[in-house]
């Protein structure tokens, strides 16, 4: 739900809580949208100043809690294909190499963008009935000029928040010119994908780009008008934080190998620390140690990085279970971490709390508390969800 001229956020946090609703309801509610004025006093209301609710539908919560819709800040939602058997090996052993990214590229290269749309669709609608109402889209399984802007035009068909990721890794037929295809990325492929999106992202990791490479790549796209985030420090120790802090990223993703001096830039920078848990769930890795991250001050987000190689979930209440059970926060932070730390990473004022003048993206539990979310894993804990345009 778009809160504008109608009302603010709590005051629909106040209605929510308030009359009676078909039970399931998902809502997508357009800002145009005209409804009579609505003056009462809901049913089941005892007390205190009446809600006066211009336009706005009144529903029962009936005790459910009610939090801010998801903000899932790092996905790779737009790609052809599929890499279950590579899941299917690494669950017997054989380890998570980021090479697999090129498999997705020649499937995503493959699909019209048609099936490209229709995948994304089916994926978005994930999302959403679990209760994600802003989400981020990187491309980079397209990696050629026309694929790249391929992916970032179909992903800004669905939000607003789109990521270049022309530098995720140098493409096959690249391998032996990967300056060139540093030129590529900074070059013409950038100036095709600028106008699709807000971020630039680059894979600073050993397999993937040098931290000489990343910088290379991150200031031409700020250059370009783009906002920097970076994928750093998943498979290894490396120079991804240090760079990203450097760099003034909005966030730095993955952080599963830190240092101490890490931490600390991290702890005195804006940079926001993303960790994708779904990622350590489905590689076997150790997860991120949020606790440490916390505790030193830095800002922590929680996202699915839903992508068909590392973590093919888009699930945030499965990422608050892990970060609860496996990276040592509590489940009012991970909560915060998935809504509010998101859109800290995403450096949106609008999204992520229930507050007067933000966007009314809303979910309702079948729970009486958000501490259901992390104490009944995998169980369909969305009763509801309204939610505005992603694209706005
Ligand atoms: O965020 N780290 C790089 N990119 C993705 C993995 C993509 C893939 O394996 O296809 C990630 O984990
Ligand atoms: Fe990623």
């Amino acid at each position: 739900m778009w809160v504008g001229a109608a009302a603010d956020a709590s005051a629909v946090a106040a209605a929510s809580a308030a009359a009676s609703a078909a039970p399931g309801w998902i809502h997508h509610v357009g800002a145009g949208k005209s409804r009579p004025d609505v003056h009462d006093r809901p049913r089941g209301y005892a007390g205190g100043p009446e809600i006066r609710h211009h336009g706005l539908e009144v529903v029962d919560a009936e005790g459910r809690a009610v939090i801010p819709g998801f903000v899932d800040s790092h996905t790779h939602l737009v790609f052809g294909g599929d890499r279950a058997d590579e899941f299917e090996a690494r669950m017997t052993g054989t380890p998570y190499a980021a090479g697999g990214i090129r498999r997705t590229v020649e499937a995503t290269r493959g699909a019209s963008d048609e099936e490209l749309r229709t995948r994304l669709a089916r994926l978005v609608a994930e999302l959403h009935a679990q209760g994600t109402t802003t989400f981020e889209i990187k491309t980079g399984y397209g990696l050629t000029v026309h694929d790249e802007a391929r992916l970032a035009r179909l992903a800004a068909e669905v939000t607003a928040e789109v990521t270049f990721l022309g530098a995720h890794v140098v493409p096959t037929e690249y391998a032996e010119r990967r300056g060139e295809y540093v030129e590529l990325v900074t070059g013409p492929m950038l100036q095709a994908c600028a106008p699709h999106s807000r971020w630039i992202d680059v894979f600073c990791e050993r397999g993937a780009f040098t931290p000489d490479e990343a910088r290379q790549i991150l200031a031409a796209g700020i250059a370009h008008g783009l906002e920097a985030r970076v994928h750093g420090n998943q498979l290894g120790p490396g120079e991804g934080v240090s760079l990203a802090v450097a760099m003034g990223a909005a966030s730095v993703d993955h952080c599963t190998y830190l240092s101490d001096a890490d931490v600390a830039a991290l702890a005195s920078s804006s940079t926001v620390a993303t960790l994708l848990p779904g990622v350590e769930f489905s590689t076997r890795q150790p997860y991120p140690d949020a606790r440490r991250l916390i505790d030193a001050g830095v800002t922590v987000a929680l996202a699915s990085d839903c992508n068909p190689g590392s973590s093919f979930t888009s699930s945030m209440p499965l990422m608050i279970a892990l970060a609860v059970r496996e990276m040592g926060m509590t489940p009012a932070e991970a909560v915060w971490a998935a809504t509010l730390g998101g859109a800290r990473a995403l450096r949106r004022a609008d999204v992520g709390a229930i507050a007067p003048g933000m966007r009314a993206d809303l979910v309702m539990l079948d729970a009486p508390t958000r501490v259901h979310l992390a104490y009944r894993p995998g169980v369909p804990l969305i009763r509801g969800v309204f939610a505005g345009d992603a694209r706005r």
